[in-house]
């Protein structure tokens, strides 16, 4: 099988490393020149753990490839799989501009007969408007389109690959269902074949849900506090009925990221367009948008005003384990607390130079944690990195100046806590003073 993956983000990068790793002859198409001249070198562009060990084991078994020449590649492929991103329009909707120009570069490139794969998240209705372009711009091939969404997680994008719960195939076409599910066959994955509305339905369901177990969680979590529960005990025990599943009930500052809040927005815009209000999404994300700022309440009601302040943010990117600062809760602390003229002093283990692309200029850096919180007034944990959940909490009293934390991501057991002379607030469990 030749295969070729257009676009070289998150999702098109793993899709190809992981199908050329399972034997595929894999070429990765993407027009940034640089990019392509640095994966040739076995640089990955991503920051995810393992990937630059498998893009040079597959190169040298010459398995994989990487080009800007997109037509070539077109021409010579069996299955094409589209991984480009669908950002998010001002209005919430996905925006397609990269899928339409995928779209009609392969129609007019491609000579024979090849199967499209969209792995991008698109909504439902766009491929089959994708194959209607095929049917218009190259009438003279066979143009198969099948919808293949990715679940897979950032920091985790490699485990997810060889170890996912399904592998989701849309298509209107046996013959092309049949061909894809052949090329995911070796990942021993369950494969669940469906039309292409629905595929298209499933990833976008599936993330909301994901999303209305946080937002749920973390209402949970606020009720608790006011009513002396503590969330950690709560979702241990609701976790523990099969039906609710233990996973996505950690409760904490909402959650980030690339997928969540755009394809939440997206599914509520699709919604809309076919005038129907989809109230409890669009509570999920009020409850998200309200719970990053959480923190920031939290350290007005215990010093009043937070002018002058110094405050230590531990972790920025939007969790641990990648440097994407993408609808990172930091993004939303950070330009709250310099817009209220609090000294911000922020150290994250990798995402510190993506972070400063992004955060207000006014937050100073710090190259570690115990320099970070030196003769700070209060810490606010941000992202639950190791480094931190680690750290001995020793430190925390030694470097502050008052050992004052706000903890986003319950990092430490309030019995721990309770050892030291540290004032501690986190979310859903009672606060130590
Ligand atoms: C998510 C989906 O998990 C994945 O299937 C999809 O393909 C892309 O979006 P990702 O964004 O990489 O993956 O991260 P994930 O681990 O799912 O976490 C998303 C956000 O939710 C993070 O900000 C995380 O901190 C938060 N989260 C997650 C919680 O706040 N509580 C939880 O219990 C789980």
């Amino acid at each position: 099988m030749n295969i070729v993956v257009v676009g070289t983000g998150y999702v098109g990068l793993v899709t190809g490393v992981a199908l050329a790793h399972v034997g595929h002859r894999v070429t990765c198409v993407d027009v940034d020149e640089e990019k392509v001249n640095r994966m040739r070198q076995g640089i990955s562009p991503i920051y995810e753990p393992g990937i630059e060990q498998f893009m040079k084991e597959n190169m040298e078994a010459n398995r994989l490839f990487f080009t800007t020449d997109g037509a070539s590649a077109y021409r010579e492929a069996d299955v094409i799989y589209i991984a480009v991103g669908t950002p998010e329009n001002e209005d919430g909707s996905a925006n397609l501009t990269y899928i339409d120009q995928a779209v009609k570069h392969i129609a007019s490139s491609v000579m024979k007969d090849v199967i499209v794969v969209t792995k991008s998240t698109v909504p439902v209705g766009t491929n089959h408007e994708m194959q209607r372009m095929f049917q218009q711009l190259a009438p003279h091939v066979r143009i198969d389109v099948v919808s293949n969404p990715e679940f897979l997680r950032e920091g985790s994008a490699l485990y997810d690959t060889f170890h996912g719960d399904r592998i989701v195939i849309g298509a209107d076409d046996e013959r092309a269902a049949a061909v894809v599910a052949d090329i995911h066959r070796p990942f021993g994955i369950p494969i669940f074949q469906t039309d292409i509305r629905s595929a298209e339905m499933i990833k976008y369901a599936s993330n909301a849900f994901l999303a209305t177990k946080i937002s749920f969680i973390n209402e949970i979590a606020n009720i608790c506090e006011k009513v002396g529960a503590d969330i950690e005990q709560v979702a241990a025990g609701m976790g523990m009925d099969e039906r609710i599943g233990s996973s996505f009930l950690r409760a904490g500052i909402g959650y980030g990221g690339s997928c969540f809040p755009k394809d939440t927005k997206a599914l509520a815009k699709i919604a809309a367009n076919i005038d129907h209000d989809f109230e409890l999404l669009k509570a999920v994300i009020e409850v998200n948008n309200k719970q990053q700022r959480k923190l920031i309440e939290k350290a007005k009601k215990r010093f009043g005003h937070i002018q002058g302040k110094k405050i230590a943010l531990l972790g920025l990117s939007f969790k641990p384990n990648t440097d994407d600062m993408r609808e990172a809760a930091s993004l939303v602390i950070a330009r709250e607390l310099v817009a209220e003229q609090a000294i911000v002093v922020a150290y994250d283990p990798i995402a510190m130079n993506k972070a400063r692309a992004v955060l207000p200029k006014e937050v100073i850096y710090a190259s570690h944690v115990e320099e970070a919180l030196k003769d700070a007034d209060a810490a606010m944990i941000l992202t639950e990195w190791d480094e931190f959940r680690q750290l001995d909490l020793s430190v925390y009293v030694k470097q502050m100046k008052t050992p004052i934390i706000f903890d986003g991501r319950n990092c430490y057991a309030l019995e721990d806590v309770k050892k030291y002379a540290i004032e501690y607030y986190s979310i859903g469990r009672r606060a130590i003073k």
